[in-house]
């Protein structure tokens, strides 16, 4: 779905080598009907001609705070900034993050950034010891704590010759970006703690060997992905997945299932909202040798691994709860909505997800998901349709809305 038509939109270009990039950027943004003005900073024009994007986007490029010729009011900063519907500076400098962090207006494009009503998208280019630096690192923290949201560079070869992250992504990542963007934008998570589990645990049975789940952690990265781009501040904290960090939001890595508790525990009283997507192991091995189990330990060709009982992670949260809402998610085969109704009271939960793997397109590993939501106020039921795992994910968060 193209999110970006009929879309209003500043592009900001600063002066990197990767400048040339904008270039594309804009064709394939009105390629998406997009409506685009350009805004370079002064050092941008040193890599790429302003006459590049004005032919290109058919209108003026503006850069001149006080243009020798200009007739208008110098008000353009304040008008553009009340136009946009969205504005992306691709590639941004660090100079110009430590000036959008610290709100100095030296140019046309630090200016407007600070008339700017609509949501900022930054996608930061530059040498991978810039990118690091502690001072940027806490101008981009700073950035992001404000709602501006950040496009991460890629790791790769820099124009230095050094090797690291700092690049700009390929215009088509941008782009996706910006689709997803529009899709799941809407600022009504803002200012809320979103704690977030995801993926499978993995509990050892030997120093090689452990018992898991086919949890592909997607619909848990999903929930946070839609709840960052809502601009709620996000943590995630998932079992072992192969899958990448969603924008903006911080992620930690935990193996069994005491460790996502401990994780938890250390987390909660931090959140306004708990959501457990984790397929979380109800068991343990009894004993854990650290060395490797040999085959002929077992005698008769019969194996058997002694198994305790995991803690619940959310009942053991419960009295923790306070004004919290926790939503837990419920993977059901059989009698799938009275188990779920179980759940939700045993569990003490606001709301619980509930789906069944046995039905084409949902549970582990797919895309999609087929959902119902079951409300923990009345146990009305929502059934979604077959949705993609970032729109089933929205929807979640459009219910936890209605119960705050
Ligand atoms: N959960 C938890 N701690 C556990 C197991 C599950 O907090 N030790 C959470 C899950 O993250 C999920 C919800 O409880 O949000 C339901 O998980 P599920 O595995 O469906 O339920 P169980 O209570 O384990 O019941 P059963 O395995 O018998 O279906």
């Amino acid at each position: 779905m193209n999110s970006i038509s009929g879309k209003k939109i500043i592009l900001g270009v600063c002066g990197s080598i990767a400048a040339y990039k904008s270039a594309f950027l804009l064709r394939e943004l009105q390629r998406a009907d997009a409506e685009v003005r350009v805004v370079m900073t002064p050092s941008a024009a040193n890599f790429i001609a302003p006459l590049t994007f004005s032919a290109l986007s058919r209108s003026q490029v503006y850069m001149d705070m006080f243009p020798e010729k200009s007739t208008s009011m110098g008000t353009w900063h304040i008008d553009l900034g009340l136009w946009a519907d969205a504005m992306i500076i691709a590639p941004v400098t660090a100079s110009t993050i430590a000036k959008l962090a610290h709100g100095i207006a030296d140019n046309f494009l630090t200016s407007l950034v600070l008339a700017l009503r609509a949501p900022l998208v930054i996608a930061p280019a530059m040498d991978v010891d810039m990118f690091v630096h502690p001072a940027t690192a806490s101008n981009i923290a700073k950035l992001m704590e404000r709602g501006v949201h950040v496009i991460q560079p890629e790791e790769g070869e820099l124009a230095s010759g050094l090797s690291g992250k700092g690049r700009l992504p390929e215009v088509d990542t941008i782009m996706k970006y910006m689709n997803d963007f529009f899709l799941g934008y809407h600022r009504d998570l803002a200012g809320k703690k979103v704690l977030v589990t995801a993926g499978p645990t993995q509990e050892p049975i030997d120093a090689v060997r452990f018992i898991s789940n086919r949890s592909s952690g997607k619909m848990g990265f999903a929930v946070a992905a839609a709840a960052a781009n809502r601009g709620a501040e996000v943590r995630l904290i998932t079992g072992p997945v192969g899958l990448e960090t969603p924008q903006n939001v911080s992620r930690e890595n935990v193996g069994t299932a005491e460790e996502m508790f401990t994780a938890l525990e250390r987390n909660v009283d931090w959140c306004d909202v708990l959501v457990m997507t984790a397929a979380v192991s109800d068991y343990r091995a009894e004993n854990i040798p650290d060395r490797k189990i040999k085959k002929d330990e077992f005698a008769g060709g019969k194996a058997s691994v002694s198994l305790v009982e995991n803690t619940d992670i959310l009942k053991a949260l419960a009295p923790r709860k306070g004004n919290r809402l926790f939503v837990g998610f419920a993977l059901e085969t059989d009698n799938v909505i009275d188990n779920a109704k179980r759940k939700l009271k045993s569990k003490s939960l606001d709301a619980i997800v509930v789906n069944n793997p046995r039905v084409e397109g949902a549970g582990f590993g797919t895309e999609t998901n087929k959902v119902t939501i079951i409300s923990g106020r009345d146990e009305s039921q929502t059934d979604l349709p077959m949705l993609s795992k970032y729109e089933v994910a929205d929807r979640i968060f459009d219910h936890i809305l209605t119960l705050h």
